[in-house]
């Protein structure tokens, strides 16, 4: 059976950088706290004046990816998209992606996994591959998190950014032995709703005049239950496939996880014994962004050079519904 290997690998992040100073001036808090309690000194904000969109970050990142591929729009026969920031509720994104993208009749879906979105879209992209009904399929996590934050929210709004990630997954070839995503495991805990969720806005509660201020319309969270959950979850679902794939932590060349909080990044590594020279990170630059986080350590981590053809990969996720997992791969 063929595994699903990624052939390339890109992102987007906006150029707009908003610090931790610019928080200063319009919530009570301080940079000192922000960078200590989370780990973040800036990220990037995509000041949306409706020309330039969540799809569009999407696209950006996915014309990389194709191109570091050695392949046209029209080779994709599938494009997932996680996101929680859809340009419109309908259609969904992916449909708009491969509309921009000029791709064909692909498949098109998108994925609401919050910052587990992207592994939730690798891992839907590997069972269509490794079944043999798809053969080239875009996988994307993108987030427009900023309309979604309410900037009068310090204990949430200092932690989001927005940007997008893109991989694209092929068969297996002859000789590629040992190549593509060995082991996936994704998990959820609806009980935990209220933890992380966006309350106005869906079609239990639309949209009215009168909650066009309410808080309810951005994201709440209770960081301190989620940042608990996300350590034990995270780590379990990492060993979960490490299991799986009859693989020893020791032989993982990196570990790619998203990116919410530099403290549950350091407590994830120590759990599972990855000193942080195995460890990738970009929170100090980028914030959370979401579904994007994964893909786009991925393809920074990448560019570095830390991870090349060969190199085995563990990365894990977990975010608002409560979602997580895992994926193994070998790239
Ligand atoms: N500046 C100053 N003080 C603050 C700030 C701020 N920006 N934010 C909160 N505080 C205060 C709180 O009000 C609280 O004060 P109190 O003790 O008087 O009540 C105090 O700091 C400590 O608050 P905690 O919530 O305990 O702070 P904690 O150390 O847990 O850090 C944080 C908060 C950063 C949110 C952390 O809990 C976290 O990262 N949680 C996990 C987030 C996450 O992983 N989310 C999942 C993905 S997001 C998604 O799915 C879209």
């Amino acid at each position: 059976m063929p595994t699903a290997v990624i052939r390339g690998t890109g992102h987007y992040t906006p150029e707009t950088v908003m610090t931790n100073a610019d928080f200063e001036r319009i919530v009570d808090t301080t940079s000192e706290w922000i960078l200590e309690r989370t780990g973040i000194r800036e990220r990037r904000i995509l000041n949306g004046s409706g020309d330039f969109g969540n799809s569009d970050m999407a696209v950006a990142a996915a014309k990389d990816a194709l191109k570091e591929a050695g392949l046209k729009p029209a080779d994709l026969d599938g494009i997932i998209v996680g996101t929680v920031t859809p340009d419109k509720l309908l259609p969904s994104t992916a449909a708009i992606v491969q509309r921009k993208l000029g791709a064909g009749r692909a498949m098109v879906m998108d994925v609401v996994a919050a910052c587990a979105g992207f592994l939730y879209g690798m891992s839907v992209a590997r069972a269509f591959i490794e079944c043999g009904t798809h053969r080239c399929i875009l996988v994307i996590g993108v987030e427009h998190l900023s309309t979604i934050t309410n900037y009068k929210d310090r204990n949430t709004c200092i932690l989001f950014g927005d940007g997008a990630g893109a991989a694209v997954f092929t068969p297996s070839q002859p000789g590629e032995d040992g190549r593509g995503v060995l082991s996936t495991y994704m998990s959820g805990d609806g009980r935990y709703e209220d933890l992380l969720h966006i309350a106005i806005g869906g079609s239990r509660a639309p949209l009215t005049r009168e909650t066009v201020d309410d808080p309810g319309r951005y994201i709440t969270m209770d960081g301190r239950e989620v940042f608990k959950l996300a350590v034990r979850e995270m780590a379990d679902a990492a060993e979960r496939v490490l299991k799986e794939a009859g693989v020893h932590s020791d032989e993982v060349d990196l570990l790619i996880p998203h990116q919410a909080n530099e403290r549950i990044i350091q407590a994830l590594g120590r759990k599972m014994g990855f000193g942080s020279d195995r460890v990738y990170r970009n929170i100090e630059r980028l914030g959370n962004t979401s579904s994007a986080s994964v893909p786009i350590a991925l393809d920074e981590a990448r560019q570095a050079g830390l991870i090349s053809e060969g190199s085995l990969v563990l990365s894990v996720a977990f975010g608002g519904g409560l979602v997580w997992g895992a994926a193994l791969y070998r790239l």
